[in-house]
């Protein structure tokens, strides 16, 4: 078995190659960090770690439920019991993403050159909510799966009815509290959002929730994608969350597996970090500078000033 090529070099030449047919991104969200959207796992800076179980509007038990598992914030079981320490917990975001707060990184401009300059790219499955995908214009919908739902849309989670996305948002700024302590318009006290159809307190943004369904699109794109796959690019996730992490293991063995992150993610996945690996390659460090050095081989740097510059 001949070594894995290097990086960013021999990576560069593996993409160029026709050897490399087939490229599937799966993307968290260490790739949008630099955008200023934080991610959840970081400790000291991540949702998870900054979470403050004491400013949400919460029972006392579920306040000590969700200080020792934040992910609950964000559970689907926990969001039909009581919905407003979600929606407290996603209040800037769902505004920050309806006022277009935050731009496509580097790292989401070099997935866009692997499709307008290499025709390469099969699909990005990006477990990030925050639509930043969309932004570059390159990119046809089509080779973005929103694996956890996007922002930009909201429903009930009971009867599926759909709202406008503008109509829910002021909503939001009107009903639910800020817990950041930036908005100087917010309620001091949260209400409930109803669903105008069926009338319960479960209206949200169309994102997937702990124990939600997944999309269909999902299961179906999977199915078709993964058995061509050349290359994996693993982005700026901790590979933490299934079944999105599951990429990692249903690309056939041949397929090499490149993973840009600034830890070493996925070992229990069987991601081997050591000299002896026949498949995976670490570029290790900030994802927009990997993305950097990678197309400054690719020649892309040019293209890629103009197009931040617009
Ligand atoms: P995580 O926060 O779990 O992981 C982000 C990963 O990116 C971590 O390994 C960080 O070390 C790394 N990272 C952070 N900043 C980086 C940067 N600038 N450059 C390179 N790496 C960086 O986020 P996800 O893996 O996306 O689901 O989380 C998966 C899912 O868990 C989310 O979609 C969300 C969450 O709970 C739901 O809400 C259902």
């Amino acid at each position: 078995m001949p070594a894995p090529p290097t990086f960013p070099g021999e990576m560069a030449e593996f993409l160029l190659s026709p050897l490399c047919k087939s490229v599937i991104v799966l993307a968290g969200a260490g790739m949008s960090v630099s955008s200023g959207i934080p991610d959840f796992r970081s400790a000291g800076v991540g949702l998870y770690d900054t979470l403050q179980p004491d400013l949400l509007t919460a029972s006392e038990l579920e306040r000590e439920l969700i200080a020792e598992d934040p992910t609950l914030a964000l559970d689907k079981g926990m969001f039909l019991r009581n919905p407003l320490p979600m929606l407290e917990l996603k209040r800037d975001f769902i505004l920050g993403t309806q006022e277009a707060r935050w731009k496509s990184t580097i790292a989401h401009r070099f997935v866009e050159f692997l499709h307008t300059k290499l025709g390469k790219l099969t699909r990005i499955y990006t477990q990030n909510i925050d639509g930043l995908e969309l932004q570059c214009k390159g990119l046809p919908r089509e080779k973005v799966v929103n694996v956890h739902g996007s922002m930009g849309a909201a429903a009930c989670e009971l009867c599926e009815t759909e709202v406008d996305f503008d109509e829910f948002c002021s909503k939001v700024r009107s009903s639910v509290k800020d817990i950041t302590g930036q908005s100087t318009d917010a309620p001091t006290e949260s209400k409930p959002i109803l669903c105008e159809e069926c009338g319960k307190p479960t209206v949200k943004p169309t994102i997937v929730l702990f124990r939600g369904s997944m999309p269909k699109e999902f299961h179906e794109r999977t199915a078709e994608d993964l058995g061509d796959c050349d290359l994996l690019i693993i982005m700026g996730t901790s590979l933490t969350v299934s079944p999105a992490n599951s990429l990692v293991y249903r690309i056939p063995p041949t397929c090499l597996r490149l993973i840009v992150n600034n830890q070493r993610v996925g070992r229990m996945l069987g991601i081997d970090y050591t000299e002896n690996s026949i498949r995976d390659v670490f570029a290790h460090g900030h994802s927009d500078e990997m993305c950097l050095d990678l197309m400054d081989k690719l020649g892309w740097l040019d293209d890629l000033a103009s197009i931040m510059d617009d």
